[in-house]
């Protein structure tokens, strides 16, 4: 197995268990379902979608927020998880329009398609998969969109490469995710902190540069939320709680990476990306 493939391991068992689990996926201490309400949906949103969508939303925003989908499109999901998204985008593009949306975890595809499903919705379709190597024609995607979800690949290049070949000429993305300034090395070295959406970010700069390594143009930063210091230290004091050390040494560890998360305050934050392919 290659490092990547180990990468890629880790992160689909640690999002098998986060559908299965009552907890959510990016910190162990946050119930299911707080992602979905802090990430930029409207109430309105969140009410009309299935409850098992809502329930297992692991993103950090709304891509589909702002973007002009407009129906008879196709919108493509890289990472779709539960199918959040993709059920907000089947609104968008309507019953001539088509949603695509690939993930490589078993569980997330099984409520993805049970909640399609259960909203009649017969113009998304769910296919399994990996957003390295995407099993989607070239040249035929009018919206690539994705949630909390390149942060997690050890291959980012290839998943700019994907995206760029996937897109119509013209067409766009809009892409929520994790994004870091300086990281130290521990942070990075840590497998639990990569599938909680952290040790694997990069910087929005690299993000960029990365978009646009691919081919792609017009990209920009169009929205920023920066996780605040209290958020950032309970991610990593849930982190601890659940590892396997015993317990008085527990509660000491926890603090301590409490004190060292502090540190990270304003270096962490959720950016919204977009861009085009060239016409
Ligand atoms: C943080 S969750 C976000 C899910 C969804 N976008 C949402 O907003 O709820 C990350 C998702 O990406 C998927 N994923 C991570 N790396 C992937 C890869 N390399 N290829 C395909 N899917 C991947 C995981 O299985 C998981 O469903």
């Amino acid at each position: 197995m290659t490092v990547a493939e180990k990468v890629r391991e880790k992160v689909r068992g640690s999002y098998g268990a986060a559908v299965r689990a009552e907890r959510s996926c990016c910190a162990d201490a946050v119930p299911k379902g707080v992602a979905a309400q802090t990430a930029g949906y409207t109430r309105d949103e969140l009410a009309a979608l299935p409850q098992a969508a809502v329930v297992n939303s692991f993103g950090c925003g709304n891509p589909l927020a702002f973007s002009e989908v407009k129906p008879g499109q196709t919108v493509l999901d890289l990472g779709s998880g539960a199918g959040i998204d993709l059920l907000l985008a089947a609104g968008r593009v309507g019953p001539t329009g088509r949603v695509i949306g690939v993930d490589m975890t078993d569980e997330m595809i099984a409520r993805a398609r049970e909640s399609a499903a259960k909203a009649g919705l017969a113009q998304v379709e769910t296919r399994k998969g990996l957003i390295e190597e995407l099993p989607v024609e070239s040249g035929t995607v009018d919206w690539v969109i994705s949630n909390c979800v390149i942060n997690l690949s050890p291959e980012k290049d290839r998943v700019f490469a994907e995206i760029a070949r996937v897109l119509r000429p013209g067409g766009r993305i809009s892409i929520s995710d994790i994004v870091v300034e300086d990281m130290p090395w521990w942070v990075r070295r840590s497998a639990r902190l990569h599938c909680a959406c952290v040790a694997g970010a990069i910087s929005e700069a690299d993000y960029v540069a990365g978009l646009e390594r691919a081919g792609l143009v017009d990209v920009e930063v169009t929205e920023r939320l920066v996780y605040e210091r209290s958020q950032i230290v309970s991610l990593a004091r849930s982190e601890v709680a659940t590892t396997s050390l015993p317990r008085w040494l527990r509660s000491a560890a926890g603090r301590l990476a409490g004190r060292l998360a502090a540190g990270f305050a304003g270096r962490v934050w959720s950016a919204k990306f977009v861009g085009a392919a060239p016409r």
